[in-house]
């Protein structure tokens, strides 16, 4: 009888140390790869500070279990992208990939995504075929085509005819190229020529030179998140703006962490985009409130949202799976529907794609700060580069 008690009291004992030391190690944990140096790292400062805020927000346990964010420094390198994601998911065993700061970054990623059935969710990369590289790839950005387009139907109806495209030689500053100048060409209008330069240190300056030759209506402008001040600034050196051509792109040219600094030539600029930290809803205005708070006064961009959105998915799927991994855990971030900070997000569980407003906006003066103020909403937009 004592002996059997104290076997009992024993397996108790031992039953409870187990479920005690399970618990504590039970966690989920986010495998956050970003450029946080290099000449990407805004990028990767507004995505971390944005995953931070959501977590400070919503608690760091989900689905039962303690969220643990691994963040990681790739510097903007394809090959050390691919290294830490691979560690990431073999020692750390990480429920979930996310982050990817340029589409090199996502694309040499996606395979290791794909051999290891581990959710990828992409928060900053852009160009259309990122979601077609693996089917673990969720994506919370944009996608490239979804801005040009919107823009190449409002630029014939006022008063911009002839354009000349100017885009980064790699895949968002291709795609943005080929939607823009097809849709426009569908549209009655014309891209008279296409000038590409280099993803890494541009030097403008003769791209430029060309577009004053050519004198079209307008310039329109692809690059990635950060460098366009620095286009900004080259376009008003050569005068461009006073000679009548206008500059018009997607809004990562007018990006609102730095667009105060561009000064006046920003001021007047058109661009369609996806997020503006001037969109007009309480949920927003809470949003920018709070990240500047954090972040002593930054102002959040599309990257910041792109990660905060990111954030959301894998919480809800985490919470919907009690903390689970793999293909349980992509099928529950496939579909989600919630207002973010951009407006009302969708997660299409087909492409896995974000399909959300595309916002014509112009950069204007306000309250002594300047900022992309939407004019115009295109409800719901898909990937238009999803349907060739
Ligand atoms: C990409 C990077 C950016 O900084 C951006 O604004 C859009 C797209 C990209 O590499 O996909």
């Amino acid at each position: 009888m004592q002996k059997r008690y104290f076997l009992s009291a024993l397996m108790v004992g031992l039953l409870g140390a187990y479920a005690g030391t399970a618990t504590a190690q039970e966690k989920f944990k986010i495998g956050l790869i970003l450029p946080m140096t290099g000449p990407f790292a805004s990028t990767g400062k507004q995505i971390e500070a944005a995953a931070r805020l959501y977590m400070a927000q919503n608690g760091d346990t989900v689905g039962g279990k303690k969220v643990e964010l691994i963040v990681k420094d790739d510097t903007s390198a394809p090959d050390v992208t691919k290294r830490i994601a691979q560690e990431l998911v073999v020692n750390d065993k990480v429920n979930v990939l996310a982050g990817f700061g340029l589409t090199p970054l996502a694309l040499a990623t996606a395979p290791i995504a794909t051999q290891s059935k581990t959710p990828m969710v992409v928060m900053a990369a852009a160009t259309s075929s990122i979601t077609q590289a693996s089917p673990y790839v969720v994506r919370t950005s944009f996608a490239l085509p979804q801005a040009a387009v919107a823009l190449a139907d409002w630029v014939p109806n006022n008063g911009i005819k002839k354009v000349v495209t100017l885009v980064s030689d790699y895949g968002p500053g291709i795609d943005a190229e080929k939607f823009f100048k097809e849709r426009l060409t569908f549209n009655g209008g014309e891209v008279i020529d296409t000038l590409r330069v280099p993803m890494r240190n541009p030097d403008f300056a003769p791209f430029l030179q060309k577009v004053r030759d050519l004198k079209p209506d307008a310039l329109f402008v692809f690059v990635p998140s950060g460098a366009g001040a620095a286009l900004m600034k080259q376009f008003a050196e050569r005068g461009m703006d006073k000679a009548g051509i206008k500059l018009i792109g997607t809004g990562d040219i007018t990006d609102d962490d730095i667009l105060n600094s561009m000064g006046d030539v920003a001021n007047g600029v058109v661009t369609s985009h996806h997020y503006s930290a001037s969109h007009n809803s309480p949920l927003n205005k809470k949003f920018v409130a709070a990240f500047e708070k954090a972040n002593a006064g930054l102002r959040p961009n599309f990257m910041a949202v792109g990660g905060y959105d990111g954030m959301r998915v894998i919480y809800e799927a985490a919470k919907t799976t009690k903390g689970g991994s793999g293909e349980a855990l992509l099928n529950a971030m496939k579909g989600q529907v919630f207002e973010s900070p951009r407006g009302p997000m969708f997660i299409d569980a087909q492409t896995r794609d974000v399909v959300h407003n595309i916002y014509i906006r112009k950069v204007e003066k306000v309250g002594g700060q300047l900022f992309n103020q939407e004019f115009s909403t295109i409800p719901d937009v898909k990937d238009p580069g999803k349907s060739k």
